[in-house]
Parts: structure tokens; sequence; C-alpha cells
């Protein structure tokens, strides 16, 4: 079996999905219920034994290390973390403790659990770390997209907090021999994303009547991932990538902001039309992020030559398949729009 951690999360919650939808290899999910994590994203497995969920937080030690001793995973995929880089700026604490903290916390549980191994477990055991592409900073116009052989230069609290841990979980490969795999990958999007960021945020805001807030010109790049290409992604990395290695994971797909969202309000247009106009009315251009990083690309080419991975989805495919979830899934954005998240917004756009 293997360990996933932040598994009731956006990206988690799709891993361990597609993970029992085509394994029978059981999961033991560790997610502390943030309010980022939803249980609901995993209600399709209630009652599936291959599923075991624990609710706790990757800082308590003893806690991680019980799981360890009792289930045994031959891998760790560490997802859990606090990722929404407006909440760092708002905030910064919870992403010290939990992104740089709670990786070394489970870090040194699982050194010691792989301590306990011997000869073929313990050379199979992985330690699977999931990060991001803003660890590598903001790129000009005409930058090469991000290498792994990129300087390092995280811009955000959150961004620096995945640099820390990124580094951590080299360290720990490099001083003890921990068999570590890391992947940075670009934007998300896709089912279950929490309507905090940008894509689920427009696709809410349209259908509520509710102006889209573009931060600055609309003009930052992002490069796009279906969310189910990142996650077979990790599983290729995780069954064939070299130990100690960082793969980069992307869409190859830039795009500046302003045309994510004229594209979601078009495919709002035609898939549930507003009597009262075109979506695009709604656009409305306010202050920008501070420290608002200007363009990401990942360069996926060594992913792609070691393991043969490359995103099924285009762009044009997957925001289909997204905004239709939207529409087909409303009791779930009505469940996640809670007194909390209504706090949230008050908070990040009021004084904007
Ligand atoms: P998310 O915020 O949707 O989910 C995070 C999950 O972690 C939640 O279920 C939350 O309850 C859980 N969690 C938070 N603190 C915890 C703790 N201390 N102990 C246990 N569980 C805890 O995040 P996401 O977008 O699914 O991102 C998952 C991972 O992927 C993160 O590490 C993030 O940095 C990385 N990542 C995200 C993106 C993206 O576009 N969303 C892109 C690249 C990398
Ligand atoms: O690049 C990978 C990263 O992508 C992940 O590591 C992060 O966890 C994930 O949240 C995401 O970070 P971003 O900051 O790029 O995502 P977000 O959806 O918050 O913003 C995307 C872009 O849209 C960014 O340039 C800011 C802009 N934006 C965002 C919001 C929420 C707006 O213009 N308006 C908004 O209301």
């Amino acid at each position: 079996m293997i360990l996933v951690t932040g598994g009731a999360g956006f990206i988690g919650s799709n891993f361990v999905l597609d993970w029992l939808a085509q394994s029978d290899e059981p999961v033991i999910n560790l997610d502390a219920l943030t309010y980022a994590g939803n249980r609901a994203n995993l209600a399709s497995l209630d009652g599936d034994a291959r599923h075991v969920f624990v609710h706790g937080d990757i800082g308590e030690r003893a806690l991680v290390d019980q799981l360890l001793a009792t289930h045994r995973p031959r891998a760790i995929v560490h997802f859990a973390a606090e990722s929404h880089v407006d909440r760092s700026i708002h905030g910064p604490g919870a992403f010290m403790k939990t992104n740089v903290e709670g990786t070394f916390t489970l870090l040194e549980a699982a050194r010691g659990f792989w301590n306990t191994l011997d000869g073929a477990d313990k050379a199979a055991f992985r330690f699977h770390h999931v990060s991001t592409d803003e660890v590598y900073g903001s790129l000009k116009p005409t930058d090469p997209p991000f290498a792994e052989t990129n300087a390092y230069e995280p811009n955000s609290p959150y961004s620096a907090s995945k640099a820390a841990s990124d580094h951590l979980v080299r360290a720990w490969h490099h001083t003890y021999g921990l068999p570590v795999l890391t992947t940075n990958c670009s934007n998300n999007y896709g089912p279950l994303h929490f309507p905090e960021k940008l894509i689920p945020l427009m696709i809410v805001n349209a259908l509520a009547g509710k102006p889209l807030p573009v931060y600055g010109d609309g003009q930052q790049i992002r490069d796009w991932l279906y969310v189910k290409d990142h996650c077979s992604g990790i599983r290729a990395v995780l069954a064939g990538g070299r130990v100690g290695e960082t793969y980069n994971i992307g869409g190859w797909n830039e795009m500046a902001n302003i045309d994510i969202v004229k594209t979601v309000c078009a495919l709002l247009d035609e898939l549930r039309p507003d009597p009262a106009g075109p979506y695009a009315r709604l656009i409305t251009y306010v202050t920008d992020r501070p420290g608002h990083d200007r363009r990401y690309a990942i360069d996926a080419r060594k992913i792609e030559r070691e393991l043969g991975w490359r995103p099924a989805e285009t762009f044009a495919t997957g925001i289909r398949k997204t905004v239709q979830w939207y529409l087909d899934n409303a009791a779930w954005v009505a469940d996640v729009q809670s007194g909390a998240y209504k706090d949230w917004i008050g908070t990040n756009y009021s004084a904007r």
C-alpha cells in the first residue's frame, strides 16, 4: 500500500480517485481537513476497503510513526500543504508550519521507518514530494521555460515555503540516503478545485453574476495542466523515476490570465447562457497581487525523455470538461462556499 498526505485536497483527491480506479493497491490517506480539505471529494470511496482515511496532521510525529509502523507502506506521496499564494501573503505562518515543519516531521518519520526495512523493501521504498514550479521564480517574456537545473528564486511566502521543503527532501536523500523523488508541477485545473484559485473562482463567480476579479493587467502567464495529467505524471515518476532526481511536470500550455478568463466566459456562454448578456461583461480589473510573478512555464522534456510521459489533454479539452464539471456539481460548490469561504473572499477582495 501507499501513504498519501493531503489526499482530501484538490490534487490529492484526484490522485487517490485515479489511483484506485487503476489499481487495487490500498491507500492510507492522511489529511488534516483544513479549509481546503474536503471529505466529500472522496465520497465515492465510502465503504471501499482499499481506502483508509485518517484525519490528522503531518506534523504529529507520533501519529505518522504509528501509521507507518501499522500499515508499512511501500511509498509516501506527499501532497499536504498550504497551497494558495494570496493566503500566504495575508498569513504566512501556516505555510511555514505545514510546508516546512510538517515536511520536516514527515521526512524524519519516513527516515525512521525506512531504517527498519531490509533488503528489497528498503531499496524499493520511495518518498515522493509533490512540489511546484513557483520555486524557480518568475520568467521574462523571452526566457526559456523552467528546467530542473534552474536556480531556485522563490518570491512569495508560499513558494519560499515550498522551496524550503524541496531543499529538506534533497538533503534527506544526500545525507541519510532516503530514496526520494521530487516533482515540480505547473498550475493545475480540473474537477474538485477549491474556488479560491483563478479558474474555479471565475466559474462560480460568473454563474452567480458576480465580478470576475482580474489582478493587475491580466497579462501574467501560467502553464496550465489538467489535474488528471498531473496525477499520471506522478504515477510515472513514482514507478520509474530515478531516486534523488527532480522532474518538472507541465502542460506545454502557456496562457495569459485574461485569456483564461475569456475562455471560461465563452464556454459558459455556450453551455449556460445568461439572459443578462455575455459573461465577459463581469470582467473587472482589480489591484494586483503584491510581488506577483509575471510568467511561469515548464520544460517537461526530462519526464518525457526518461519516462515517456506527456499530457493527454489539450487546454481546449480540459477546460471544457472542467466547466462542465462545475455545472454538474452545483451542490459541491454550495457546500464549499461556507461561512469560512465567505470570510476569505471578504479578506482578499474587499480592499482591492
Ligand atoms: P489544496 O490546498 O487543495 O489541498 C491541500 C490538502 O492538504 C488539503 O486537503 C488539506 O486539508 C491538507 N493539509 C494541509 N495541511 C495539512 C497538514 N498539516 N497535515 C495534513 N494535511 C494537511 O492543495 P492542492 O492544490 O491539491 O496542492 C497539493 C500539492 O500540490 C501541494 O503540495 C502544492 O504545493 C502542490 N502543487 C499544487 C499545484 C496547483 O496548481 N494546485 C501545482 C503544483 C504543485
Ligand atoms: O504554478 C503552480 C502553482 O499554481 C501552485 O503551486 C499553487 O499551489 C497554485 O495555487 C497555483 O498558484 P497561482 O498563484 O499561479 O494560482 P492562482 O489560481 O491563485 O492564480 C493564477 C493566476 O491568476 C495568478 O497570476 C493570479 C491570478 N488571479 C488569481 C485570482 C485568485 C487573478 O487574476 N484573480 C484572482 O482572483
